[in-house]
C-alpha cells in the first residue's frame, strides 16, 4: 500500500502508474488536485531551448523525459477521454540586439556540442517562420523538437485516469504529520485521522521540505521560487505565433484555444503568491519587445505559482534515508517535462525496489554526500 502526499503532476502521475499496476494507492491533496505549480506552469517541454552549461547530466535526463511524452499523451488521452493539446510546432529563441545575439551564439555552440538538434536563424529567417516577431529580432535559434502541452488539461486528465484506474484521491485533505515507528515510516496524519501505510511518497511540490514530522536527515532541500505569469487572448483562427517563442527574460506560449501565456518572473519570495505591478510589467514589457502585436490583445488572466526548487535545480527522486519514505520533488522549471519520467521511475522503485539507472544520480542521498564532503 502507498500514500502519496500531493496531487500535482508528480503525485497523480506516480499514483496512476501504481493504480494501473493494481497496487493500492491513495493521493492526499490539501486543495484541489493539480492546483499547485502544475496549474501555474506554462507547459513547455523544452530540454534543448532551456539547456544551460554545467547542467549536462540534467539535460540528458530532460531529453530522456521528453522522449516519453508522445506515448504518455496517447495513453493519458485514451484513459481519461481528455485531450491535452500536445503541440509539436517547436520553439524559437530570439535575440533583440548584438549582446543577445552573442549570448545566443554561445548557447547555440553549447547545444551543438551536445549534439542537440537546433538550427541557427538570421532575424529575417526567424520572421519568415513567425512573421509577427519584432523587426529588432537580429538572430534566433530554432528548436523544432521542443514542444508544449496544456498543463492544466494534463492535470485534469491525470486526475480522471488515476481515479479511473482505481486509485483513491482525497482532495481538501492536508497531511499535518508524517508518522514513523521503529525507524521506518508508518503512515500520515491528516487532521484528526491517521492513515497507516508502509510507503509514503513526498510529492508536495514547493512545500515538500516543510512537511511536518519529517526527520531532518530525510527533509528534501526544496524551496519555493515564485513565477508571475499572465495570459492574453489572441484570435484563435489567426494567432500571432504558432511556435513557443523565448526572448530575453520572457517566453510566450500560444495555446490552441487562442490564449497566449506570457511568463514568468523568477523570484525568491518565500511562499508569497501575490501579484505585483512590477512583476507583471516586466513580463509584459519583455513580451511586447519580442512580439509588439500583443499591445492590442485583451489581458484575460494573471497568476503566480511556486516552482519546487532543489539546491542544485535538479529533481530529487528516490528512497530517502528512512525506510518506506520516498521523495519525488525538486523539479524546479521542468516538472511538467519530467512528469512522465518521474511517474515511471518512482512507480518502478515502489513496485520493483529499483530506480532506473539514469535516474539514480538524482537521489536524495546526493545532498547528504555533498554535506559530508563539505564537512570533512
Ligand atoms: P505541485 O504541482 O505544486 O503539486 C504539489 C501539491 O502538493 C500541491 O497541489 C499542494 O497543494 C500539495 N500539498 C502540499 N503540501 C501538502 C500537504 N501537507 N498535504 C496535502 N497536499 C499538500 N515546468 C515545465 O516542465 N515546463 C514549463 O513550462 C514550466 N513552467 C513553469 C512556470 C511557472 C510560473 C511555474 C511556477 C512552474 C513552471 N514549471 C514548468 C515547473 C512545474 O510547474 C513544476 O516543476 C511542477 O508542476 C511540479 O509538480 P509537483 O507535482 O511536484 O508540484
Ligand atoms: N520553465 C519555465 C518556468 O519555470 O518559468
Amino acid at each position: 500500500m502507498t500514500i502519496i502526499v500531493g496531487g500535482g503532476i508528480c503525485g497523480l502521475g506516480i499514483g496512476w502508474h501504481l493504480a494501473r499496476a493494481g497496487h493500492p494507492v491513495t493521493v492526499l491533496e490539501r486543495g484541489q488536485a493539480g492546483s499547485g505549480a502544475t496549474w501555474a506552469s506554462a507547459g513547455m517541454l523544452a530540454p534543448r531551448a532551456e539547456a544551460e552549461p554545467a547542467e549536462e547530466r540534467l539535460i540528458q535526463l530532460l531529453l530522456e523525459g521528453h522522449a516519453l511524452w508522445p506515448e504518455f499523451v496517447a495513453e493519458l488521452e485514451a484513459a481519461s477521454g481528455i485531450a491535452v493539446d500536445y503541440r509539436g510546432e517547436g520553439t524559437i529563441v530570439v535575440a533583440l540586439d548584438r549582446d543577445d545575439a552573442e549570448r545566443l551564439r554561445f548557447q547555440y555552440d553549447f547545444q551543438q556540442g551536445l549534439g542537440l538538434e537546433t538550427e541557427w536563424l538570421t532575424g529575417y529567417a526567424a520572421r519568415e517562420r513567425e512573421p509577427h516577431l519584432a523587426r529588432e529580432v537580429t538572430a534566433a535559434i530554432l528548436s523544432p523538437r521542443d514542444h508544449q502541452v496544456d498543463n492544466r488539461k494534463v492535470a485534469m486528465a491525470l486526475r480522471a485516469a488515476f481515479t479511473g484506474a482505481g486509485g483513491t484521491l482525497r482532495e481538501h485533505t492536508e497531511v499535518t504529520e508524517v508518522l514513523f515507528a521503529g525507524g521506518r515510516v508508518r503512515g500520515v496524519r491528516a487532521g484528526e485521522a491517521e492513515l497507516e501505510d508502509d510507503t509514503v511518497v513526498v510529492a508536495a511540490g514547493a512545500w515538500s521540505g516543510d512537511l511536518p514530522g519529517l526527520p531532518a536527515e530525510a527533509r528534501p532541500p526544496v524551496r519555493p521560487v515564485k513565477g508571475q505569469t499572465l495570459a492574453l487572448r489572441m484570435d484563435r483562427t489567426a494567432p500571432l505565433i504558432r511556435r513557443v517563442v523565448w526572448g530575453p527574460s520572457v517566453y510566450l506560449v500560444p495555446r490552441l484555444d487562442g490564449r497566449l501565456i506570457c511568463g514568468a518572473t523568477v523570484e525568491e519570495a518565500g511562499f508569497d503568491t501575490g501579484l505585483t505591478a512590477g512583476g507583471l510589467m516586466d513580463v509584459l514589457r519583455h513580451a511586447w519587445e519580442v512580439l509588439p502585436g500583443i499591445y492590442d490583445l485583451a489581458l484575460i488572466e494573471s497568476w503566480a505559482g511556486l516552482r519546487p526548487t532543489s539546491r542544485d535545480d535538479a529533481p530529487i527522486l528516490g528512497q530517502s534515508s528512512v525506510p518506506g519514505l520516498v521523495i519525488a520533488t525538486g523539479h524546479h522549471r521542468n516538472g511538467i517535462l519530467l512528469g512522465p519520467l518521474t511517474a515511471r521511475a518512482v512507480a518502478q522503485l515502489i513496485l520493483g525496489g529499483e530506480m532506473p539507472e539514469s535516474v539514480r544520480p538524482f537521489g536524495p542521498e546526493r545532498f547528504a554526500r555533498a554535506g559530508a564532503e563539505a564537512a570533512g
